[in-house]
């Protein structure tokens, strides 16, 4: 649960923000074209504010890679922030250029701007916004690319891709025994990430309308894993099942407001008989012909491909803005505006994938070790090998 730790730092308009990923064993070729290439991806969609337009996200590899190849070592990568040049006296570190900007005093609805001034005593909200922020998440899909590199050595590939915006839904689904492979490639070709191109129109709809009228969208996305083996995480502690990880992290993400594994919610309506997935023996060895469960069956991978949903809440900044209350006055007074998406779900799927791709990686590197890819590699190869004789 602790083979690969990371951690990210960085304000929303600071120079930049830093990660660092630990675990990842020596000889894993890795570059900046697949952390680039996701960076990207995150900052596409339809219905993205001003903001995106702004940065163009690029990950510099500050350690860990030598000539191609990861060490062994820590590796750290650092993405800036373009708006910096904008913001060096409003966000500068010295208590010389304090005052460089007003202090944002009416804190909006649905972030954390309240709870986290009252919390850590500050009376100006930006102390808190600025790390609050989603920005924070570039970072997240710059780690999870490196994930989902070392993932790929061993076969496991991570997908995404947005199931509804607002009332706008497909039912279109991994579970409902569609090729995740091509709900993918189908989703990478619209700007809402949508698989179904006749929903894709009705959410581009529903964000104009949205934009239009001020306020902002919210949405659910699903993440596939496909290539896992049987045997990931364990049922032995409440810590160790896979299920709950994957959902930790899920939920992890700025506005994630529900987290489904498999069929979730809805096999809490249905008789057993309907959704436990039978097993099956031929020549491949155990086999399932319905994934009902997600993959995940007593907090262990079980073969099949792994099926979650997440469900992120709409935008809480509002061009229309909500009513607050003045942080030094307490006089009710409209919320603050800061440039603002009006709908983010393209963008969340992206970083659900690198959560989920780092949560697989630890799970990977436990169950297997290695300190380099070659051993984590006869390790994964030697126990394939036996699951076949099963
Ligand atoms: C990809 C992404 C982009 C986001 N963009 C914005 C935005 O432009 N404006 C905004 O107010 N909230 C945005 N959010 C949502 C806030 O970050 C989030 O709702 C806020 O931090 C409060 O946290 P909570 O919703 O988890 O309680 C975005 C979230 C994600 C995942």
């Amino acid at each position: 649960m602790d083979r690969l730790r990371f951690l990210t730092a960085g304000e929303s308009h600071g120079p930049g923000l830093c990660g660092i990923l630990e675990g990842i064993p020596a000889g894993l070729a890795l570059s900046t074209e697949p952390i680039d290439s996701d960076l990207k991806r995150r900052q596409k969609g339809y219905g993205r504010g001003g903001r995106m337009k702004i940065e163009s996200d690029r990950a510099r590899i500050y350690s860990g890679v030598r000539y191609g190849l990861t060490l062994g070592s820590p590796i750290c990568l650092l993405v800036e922030n373009r708006d910096w040049q904008n913001w060096e006296r409003g966000m500068s570190p010295l208590a010389s250029d304090a005052g460089g900007i007003e202090p944002v005093v009416r804190p909006r609805p649905g972030h954390a701007d309240l709870a986290g001034a009252l919390k850590y005593g500050h009376q100006d909200v930006r102390n808190i916004l600025e790390r609050s922020s989603a920005r924070e998440t570039a970072m997240k899909v710059a780690l999870g690319a490196v994930a989902k590199q070392l993932l790929l050595a061993v076969g496991i590939r991570v997908m995404s891709y947005v199931r509804a915006i607002g009332e706008a839904y497909t039912p279109l689904s991994a579970l409902g025994g569609h090729d995740p492979t091509d709900l993918f490639r189908a989703a990478e070709e619209s700007d809402v990430r949508c698989p179904d191109p006749s929903v894709s129109g009705l959410m581009r709809q529903a964000i104009d309308k949205a934009m239009k009228e001020g306020y902002s969208l919210g949405g659910t996305f699903e993440i596939v894993a496909t290539g896992v083996p049987a045997g990931l995480g364990s049922h032995t502690h409440w810590d160790r099942r896979l299920n709950a990880r994957l959902s930790y992290a899920l939920a992890g993400i700025q506005a994630i407001k529900g987290v489904e594994v498999g069929l979730g919610f809805e096999m809490s309506r249905r008789p057993g008989n309907e959704v436990m997935d039978e097993i099956f023996h031929g020549a491949p060895g155990y086999f399932r012909k319905t994934n009902f469960g997600g993959g995940l069956e007593g907090g262990i991978s079980n073969g099949m491909p792994i099926v979650l949903r997440a469900a992120m809440k709409p935008i809480p900044t509002l061009r229309r803005p909500l009513r607050s209350v003045h942080l030094q006055t307490h006089e009710a007074m409209e919320a603050a505006y800061e440039r603002s998406d009006v709908c983010a779900v393209p963008a969340a799927g992206v970083i659900g994938e690198a959560m989920v791709a780092l949560v697989l990686a630890d799970a990977l590197l436990e169950k297997f070790g290695g300190d380099s890819l070659d051993e984590l590699k006869r390790n994964h190869h030697g126990y394939m090998e036996y699951l076949k004789s099963r």
